[in-house]
């Protein structure tokens, strides 16, 4: 145990996402931020009362901070970050809708990150996805291993949780894998999909595949029409911590996530949802498997898609 991690951003996606790291035990210290004014010390408090019931000592710290900077010494030379400061989405609003509001917010949190822990693996978590991480390594100008996204590991449990329902087995028995990006181009993998090691198209038509891909590909909008108000953050915040407890533990764990692709898949110069092996140093490689042709297809369509967004945001 040991090591601090920050949570920018204490709404729903931050303060779960911090209290599951308490859980864990694994670190020193939780900082969790926000710029709504003693919002992050009321929920510090609260989480620290619970340590003696559910048994971790991980001590959190709540900060408010402002849009300028202010606040930040609390945050630093953490080890990790983990930014959710950001709108989310309203029923109706695709991912892409927030990104004007978003790029100002997620560019000052990461400047002011950079400052303060000038050596800290950045995992983002903000809307849109692909385009904020690529936006969060230009702003700190951190190198590319350094700063990753959370998506490809939410959208793959999402896409296990809907073919364990549909078959009825045990949510443990299912493997599956998204790459691409979070977003319309997400590229669900049935050609990894199996079922106590049993291929997908083995059990299901094509049909009850396709129905399943495209829940998937609409996970995060079913969860945002339900609730009305904000989007989902249960199953996000349990893979935004599981990115940062490997990172902690150096523990190479291979997963799927937003990172920097550079020849892989025949695929250069853009952050895309791909597995990576994941440590200290952020992503210590992106882990290239084999993929039908159409899935290599489908892949290299959602990198031209992200990096046109991914360009825009330079200026944003
Ligand atoms: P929320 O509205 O509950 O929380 C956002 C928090 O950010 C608010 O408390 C707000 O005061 C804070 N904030 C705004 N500007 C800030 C700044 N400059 N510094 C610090 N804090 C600031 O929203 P929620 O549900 O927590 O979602 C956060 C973000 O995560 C959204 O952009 C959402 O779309 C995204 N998201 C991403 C997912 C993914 O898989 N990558 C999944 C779910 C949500
Ligand atoms: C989700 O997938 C909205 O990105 C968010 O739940």
């Amino acid at each position: 145990m040991g090591g601090k991690v920050t949570v920018v951003g204490a709404g729903f996606y931050g303060s779960t996402t911090a209290l599951r790291l308490a859980e864990y035990d694994v670190f020193d210290t939780v900082v969790l931020t926000d710029i709504v004014e003693g919002k992050p010390e009321g929920l510090a408090l609260d989480m620290n009362q619970s340590r003696s019931i559910e048994g971790f000592e991980t001590k959190i710290i709540g900060a408010t901070t402002t849009a300028e900077g202010a606040g930040y010494e609390a945050t630093a030379n953490s080890n990790v970050v983990v930014i959710t400061a950001g709108l989310p989405r309203k029923p109706g609003m695709s991912r892409m809708d927030l990104i004007g509001v978003n790029a100002g917010i997620v560019r000052g949190v990461a400047e002011n990150i950079a400052k303060h822990s000038p050596n800290a693996v950045i995992i983002v978590v903000s809307n849109p996805l692909d385009e904020m991480t690529s936006l969060a390594q230009l702003a700190t100008g951190f190198p590319k291993n350094r700063v990753m996204g959370q998506a490809g590991m939410l959208d793959t449990a999402r896409f296990t949780n809907f073919v364990a329902e549909k078959l009825a087995v045990k949510v443990g028995t299912v493997k599956t894998l998204t790459l691409g990006s979070h977003g319309d181009t997400m590229v669900p993998v049935p050609s990894r999909c199996t079922v106590n090691g049993k291929a997908l198209s083995e059990l299901l038509s094509q049909t009850e595949i396709d129905e399943l891909v495209d829940r998937t590909r609409n996970g995060g909008a079913e969860v945002v029409a339900l609730l009305k108000t904000g989007s989902a953050y249960y199953a996000p915040s349990a893979a935004a911590a599981r990115m940062a407890k490997a990172v902690i533990e150096d523990s190479g764990a291979v997963m799927p996530v937003c990172a920097w692709v550079d020849g892989e898949y025949g695929i250069s110069g853009v952050y895309l949802g791909v597995e990576a092996e994941i440590g200290r140093t952020g992503v210590r490689r992106v882990v290239e498997s084999a993929l039908t042709d159409s899935e290599v297809s489908a892949l290299k369509a959602a990198a031209e898609a992200v990096r046109a967004k991914q360009a825009d945001v330079q200026t944003l």
